[in-house]
């Protein structure tokens, strides 16, 4: 977590502040602690740093004259110590000569503290990790920022990506990346260094994806790229083709609104544009053959969170299309429980940042263990995508709310193209099949457009339910995993304690928890089972709970026992997942409103979470 942001420009001819300032604006989704900034006036660094939000570290400088050409900016999800002032990035050597700014978590660094205290007297100021490394630099610096970062990183285990300034170099800025993500940007007469594209988009469309262990040394005049030995490498200009307004709200009230809403344009971008003249599919990105598709004995799928629930859903589509099993995990369980993988396994790992670290080390597990790595990302050139075999893009265009929708949805689609594409490679799927799904597919976008327009409805209803401490989600079949994602939705932006679990498994226990005026939630879409969860809601009416039902249309039974019913477009039981979670969605945006909470910006949250 934490974004970072550098900017070098020529002598007086613009103001690093402000562009520094607006990029970490657009990186306050991976962490928004505590924010601040290094500037170097000329002679000396400034440093300003301020816990909370962006706009308090504006306020703080609002009316001082910092006038500058190049500066680092952080803004913080804390790890090590409390968001705090003093905890805030960036950190300073001792004698405030050389600042830096981290994203990551340095391991080692009660050794590293232990041994600059011992050997150097070094008094530290912070409770951070990241303080060592400034202190680091400072003492191997002597004139050469660049040398006195490769000798730092050598001493450092961890993940990190790190910009550096010295006050005695007003020319350059040193950054390295170890399994944090970042970017060079180049700029006409200036560069930069961030963590992530947004922050660039204003200024910069050419890039240069760093790789790890690599340092980059930037000047206003150019950029060079170093490996772990010391030797320049050269790298391709990646070229953003996002336009700046895909990354702004464009009226809406939150970014997540906006990208519940962007939800049919992604769909129909991830499908149709694989979709060739004669109806085939086309996965670009991917190269399995028949061959390995047939030596496949196992599919294991592999996320976290929002991504782990497209996956959930995921198996069941890919056991349905490709008629193989499919194991499923939390990557950060994945990891340490030595699974059973090796060449004969499918390894899927789903992330919409593609920098999710835990994820990143499952995928790097598979790949020691001989699986075929394939990951389905929407950052494009993230870690995850760089060290797949295959990259299946989802195309949902950036996702800035903390609370994934349009990654989710597309995510699925990735899933059913997978499963569709394995299947008719397989032979498994036949050509009725195939027309069958492909026509629900297409179909998608436009209901789930038609869909949004009862929004209002949804509105109301979260009017009604907003005071609520306790909500229970359940569902079957394909529905378990949506009601898994309607309960995050909800609990991670309202803090309304949420809780999803399979209708059937109530009876096992949780049941005990419902009494009278308990909220559940039942979605109750699957046609096979709409008759078993039509017990299950008689179930929990029958100890007082009050139901909202989520069915298709058409389907009225469910108004004799649910309290209310949010119906949703006819479609095939097997696609429902994109429909039934878009109200969910919709109603934990709108109790959050009600509640007042800070939806786009959730407590104790960030965007991309590169700790474990
Ligand atoms: C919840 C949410 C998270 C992410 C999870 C994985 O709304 O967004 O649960 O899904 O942190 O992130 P990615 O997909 O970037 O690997």
């Amino acid at each position: 977590m934490c974004g970072i942001v550098g900017y070098v420009g020529k002598h007086q001819v613009t103001d690093a502040k402000d562009i520094i300032i607006d990029g970490l604006k657009k990186l306050e989704y991976r962490g928004y602690d505590s924010a601040g900034i290094a500037l170097n006036t000329g002679d000396r660094l400034e440093i300003r740093k301020h816990v909370g939000r962006i706009e308090n570290l504006e306020k703080l400088i609002k009316g001082e004259t910092l006038n500058s050409h190049i500066g680092i900016g952080h803004t913080r999800w804390a790890t090590h110590g409390a968001p705090s002032d003093l905890n805030a990035h960036p950190h300073c050597n001792a004698d405030g000569s050389i600042a830096v700014v981290h994203n990551g978590i340095i391991e080692n660094y009660v050794e590293i503290k232990e041994w600059l205290t011992k050997e150097y007297g070094v008094q530290f100021k912070s409770e951070t990790d990241t303080e060592v490394i400034a202190h680091l630099i400072g003492i191997y610096y002597d004139g050469d920022l660049e040398d006195a970062v490769f000798k730092a990183v050598t001493k450092m285990r961890g993940a990190y990506a790190i910009g550096v300034v010295a006050a005695a170099e007003p020319d350059k800025i040193v950054a390295v990346r170890k399994d944090a993500p970042l970017i060079a940007g180049l700029g006409e007469g200036c560069n930069f260094i961030a963590s992530d594209i947004p922050a660039l988009l204003k200024h910069v469309r050419e890039i240069y994806l760093i790789e790890n262990n690599e340092t980059v040394v930037v000047t206003a005049d150019d950029v060079k790229i170093y490996n772990e030995a010391r030797k320049q490498v050269k790298r391709e200009v990646f070229h953003v083709t996002w336009d700046a307004e895909a990354a702004e709200k464009e009226g809406y009230d939150h970014f997540m609104l906006k990208e519940i809403h962007e939800q049919p344009k992604g769909l129909y971008e991830t499908l149709n544009r694989r979709i060739e003249k004669d109806g085939s599919i086309k996965l670009d990105g991917i190269h399995l053959t028949k061959e390995d598709i047939e030596n496949f004995n196992k599919v294991f799928i592999v996320a976290c969170g929002t991504a782990y629930h497209a996956g959930l859903v995921g198996k069941f589509i890919l056991e349905n299309l490709a008629k193989i099993p499919v194991e499923i995990d939390v990557a950060s369980e994945f990891r340490y429980r030595d699974p059973f993988v090796d060449d004969k396994t499918l390894f899927i790992a789903i992330s919409q940042s593609g920098e999710t670290l835990d994820t990143l080390a499952a995928l790097r597990e598979a790949k020691r263990k001989g699986a075929r790595i394939l990951s389905v990302v929407n950052v494009v050139g993230s870690s995850v995508a760089r060290e797949s075999d295959d990259v299946f893009y989802t195309w949902a265009g950036p996702e800035i709310a903390v609370a994934s929708t349009k990654a989710y949805t597309t995510q699925l689609m990735c899933m059913y193209l997978i499963g569709l594409y394995m299947g008719r490679k397989k032979g498994v799927v036949s050509d009725e099949k195939y027309a069958q799904y492909m026509s629900e597919l297409k179909q998608i976008p436009d209901k789930l457009a038609n869909l949004l327009e009862g929004e209002s409805a949804i509105h109301d209803l979260a009017k009604e339910l907003y005071k609520r401490e306790q909500v229970f989600f359940i569902g079957r079949g394909a529905d378990v995993g949506v009601s898994y994602e309607g309960s995050l939705k909800l609990k991670e932006i309202s803090y309304i304690n949420s809780f999803a679990i399979a209708a059937g498994e109530l009876k096992h226990g949780t049941i005990a928890l419902i009494e009278k005026d308990t909220l559940v939630i039942a979605l109750a879409t699957q046609d096979k089972l709409y008759e078993k969860m039509l017990s299950n809601i008689q179930e929990v009416k029958a100890r007082g709970a009050y139901v909202i039902g989520v069915a298709k249309e058409g389907n009225k039974e469910i108004e004799k026992q649910a309290d209310r019913v949010i119906y949703i477009p006819d479609c095939m039981d097997e696609v429902s997942p994109f429909l039934s979670v878009v109200p969910l969605q919709i109603l934990a945006y709108y109790i959050a409103k009600e509640r007042g909470c800070d939806i786009d910006k959730p407590k104790n949250l960030a965007k991309s979470v590169t700790v474990e």
